[in-house]
């Protein structure tokens, strides 16, 4: 094996997916069209959802179903603080205010015991996230949203593919958004979609994701099409191309597959650091039926390892191995801690996770070798 950099993560794209988004950058129509139709179909058909709604991105998709659910000023969001900055900064864009409920330390999911503490007469929405794609406990959430009369959205950008329970994310209880980013289970370049059970609000969707108009481009520049259109709402512009769904066609029918290796690859690691004191490893409870692996999470115990997370990820960096942060506590990002008062302290477990947190290499194409070697670097740096 050559000593080149191996990035933590690195999507795989097969020759014929290449040569589908070619034919549609040759076909004359490269936006919204044929191919979105096609991969919205295979999208309802994988997650097993009445509604499934392509967009430009996860972050766009969360924002749209806020805004499609009447979230206005005022209103509160119960959400996690151990997850990129797209799921709050999203519920502030939609007009609402972000309420934090700490992580669970085991298995880094919204610690569903805490949950209904967090809940008050403001409440509208509880937008869980199933971190690194291990469910998160939706059962007893979905018992309390139903109880109080509370909307859910999952923000499953990180779990296409997940089951919970035996039930794929997606295919039971309110709303999801996922994640086709490159570092993600599928890719279309940038790229999301959300998925509902709500005609109303898969309708609204449709709207706001395009203008408000009440007509697709694509059918308005064909011969069958009608050239005029009526404004309902003002929209956004967060419609997904097609050379991005010819992509994602093509990924969405690699995803078990790519799950597949995933869990072998996190299975490796689990196996193979079970006796190393320097690591914590990231836990798969029984009800995580099927665990998507999209980011391997163990937490360093820094007095063991003689190092500090940052420490140990440049010391990887410079072995020509990379290594990536899946996060830092978003409540103490500037924006958040001066506009909403949070500050250290705040939710313990969160905090303590992201400062132990690292996710080792991991993708569907990486070999057993490469793997190894990962391995064999860390036992170099500890050693
Ligand atoms: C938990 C979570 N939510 C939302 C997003 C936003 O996804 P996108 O990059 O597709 O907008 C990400 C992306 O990393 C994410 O990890």
């Amino acid at each position: 094996m050559t000593d080149e950099f191996l990035p933590f993560s690195r999507p795989v794209i097969s020759q014929e997916a290449i040569a589908d988004v070619v034919s549609c950058l040759e076909s004359g129509w490269i936006t919204t069209g044929p191919k979105v139709a096609q991969f919205t179909e295979a999208l309802k058909t994988y997650l097993q959802s009445p509604y499934a709604l392509p967009l430009a991105s996860a972050t766009a998709g969360l924002q749209l179903a806020l805004v499609g659910m009447g979230i206005k000023s005022g209103d509160e969001v119960i959400t996690t603080p151990l997850t990129f900055a797209a799921t709050l900064n999203t519920i502030v864009l939609a007009g609402g205010t972000p309420v934090l409920v700490d992580i669970d330390p085991h298995t880094f999911n919204m610690d569903i015991n805490k949950l209904e503490d967090a809940i008050t007469e403001k409440t509208r929405v509880i937008m869980p996230v199933h971190f690194a794609g291990l469910p998160v406990d939706l059962d007893p959430l979905y018992d309390m949203a139903i109880t109080r009369h509370l909307r859910v959205i999952e923000d499953a950008a990180h779990a296409i593919g997940t089951e919970y329970k035996g039930n794929r994310i997606g295919s039971f209880g309110d709303t999801q958004v996922f994640s086709f980013h490159p570092t993600k289970n599928i890719t279309t370049g940038e790229g999301g979609c959300v998925t509902t059970r709500d005609t109303e609000l898969a309708k609204t969707i449709n709207l706001l994701r395009f203008h408000g108009m009440d007509r697709e481009a694509w059918n308005r520049y064909g011969k069958q099409g009608c050239q005029d259109y009526e404004i309902v709402m003002p929209g956004y512009k967060y419609n997904m191309m097609d050379i991005q769904a010819a992509l994602g066609i093509h990924q969405l029918n690699e995803l078990d597959d790519f799950i597949y290796r995933r869990c072998e690859l996190a299975e490796r690691y689990q196996e193979a650091l079970s006796d190393w004191p320097q690591w914590t490893l990231p836990a798969a409870p029984a009800y995580a039926h099927r665990h998507a692996w999209h980011i391997y999470t163990p937490l360093i115990n820094e007095n063991i390892a003689g190092m500090t997370r940052d420490e140990f990820m440049q010391a990887m960096k410079e072995r020509n191995i990379g290594t990536g942060l899946h996060y830092r506590a978003v409540h103490l990002y500037p924006y958040y801690r001066d506009k909403f008062g949070f500050c250290s302290g705040d939710f313990p477990c969160a905090e303590e996770v992201a400062e132990r947190i690292v996710s080792l290499p991991l993708f569907p194409a990486m070999t057993d070798a490469e793997h190894d070697k990962v391995l064999d670097v860390m036992y170099s740096i500890f050693h």
